[in-house]
């Protein structure tokens, strides 16, 4: 890219009506909700996306939007928020140990599979982190036939999470001990990463899945799901129908987690909170 095709675009501007366009579109598809405010932050994010495509203006960048699907990737990675980290919202991960694993195991069989769905798992830290709670109860009890289902509408945060590499700040405020039993350095000191091992890579699945879709193509017999932190980007009537749809996944009595600044009132669902931001299904 040449430095005059450069400076045209960092001076292209996206007009009220262009942007109209794309955050009806981002809506539409996948529920996150744009307002006028976020102008802005759109018009220098897709400004990577015109020097990228080596178009000339957001009029252009639009209609090569509409007419290929597969920039919608991309679009997505500009438009979505990933911030995500291990143990993030630790009380969802104290209540799967201390009530809701020692019930479980005092119900079920050995065999039967534990289904755990991580519904917007961003780049994998929800989902390691339930594998890591988990293994950790079985030290002291006994083994679970476990299973977690990972899933992002982002090609990237799904890549990301799949190879469970991890910047080594990510781990540490982890105790020692955990991180010796479910990490593995890198050998380059330079990266200074860690990795998940992969006796616990392998507990999760990974799959690309828009919360939008009219139905999602996972079991219908979770036991928990994840639903944190996406919520807040969708409006009331979108919130609603995305949690009925997994409520619907869920068994009965199986769990649901939310956000810490996502509510669920006012909405007619088959479930009772058992604790702020955690639901059990009637
Ligand atoms: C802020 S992160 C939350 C990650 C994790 N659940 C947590 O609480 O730490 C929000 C994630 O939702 C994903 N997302 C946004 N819209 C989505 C949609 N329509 N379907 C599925 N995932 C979506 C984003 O790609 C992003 O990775």
């Amino acid at each position: 890219m040449d430095l005059e095709q450069q400076t045209i675009i960092s001076n292209c501007t996206l007009t009220d009506s262009q942007f109209y366009k794309l955050s009806h579109y981002i809506t539409e598809n996948y529920g996150i909700k744009l307002p006028l405010e976020k102008k802005v932050m759109l018009q220098s994010r897709l400004r990577k996306r015109l020097l990228a495509l080596k178009l000339q203006s957001f009029a252009v960048y639009i209609e090569y939007l509409f007419q290929n699907k597969s920039e919608n990737e991309h679009l997505i990675i500009e438009v979505s928020t990933n911030k995500t980290d291990m143990f993030r919202e630790i009380h969802h991960f104290e209540y799967i140990a201390n009530e809701f694993l020692p019930n479980y195991i005092s119900e079920k069989s050995q065999n039967e599979e534990l289904k755990i769905w991580s519904s917007a798992c961003s780049s994998g830290e929800e989902p390691y982190t339930t594998a890591i709670v988990i293994e950790e109860f079985m030290l002291k009890n006994r083994p679970i036939n476990y299973r977690i289902w990972s899933s992002d509408i982002s090609t990237k945060m799904i890549q990301k999470a799949f190879l469970g590499i991890y910047k080594m700040d990510a781990i540490k405020d982890l105790p020692l001990e955990l991180k010796k039993r479910y990490f593995l350095k890198s050998k380059d000191k330079l990266t200074n990463n860690v990795r998940v091992k992969p006796e616990i890579r392998s507990k999760a699945k990974f799959i690309l899945l828009n919360l939008m879709d009219k139905t999602y193509d996972v079991p219908s017999d979770f036991d928990i799901i994840f639903c944190r932190n996406v919520l807040i980007y969708f409006n009331k009537e979108t919130q609603e129908q995305v949690v009925d749809k997994l409520i619907n996944k869920l068994k009965r009595g199986g769990i649901l987690f939310i956000g810490h600044s996502e509510s669920l009132m006012g909405m007619q669902l088959p479930i009772e909170m058992i604790k702020p931001t955690i639901f059990r299904k009637l």
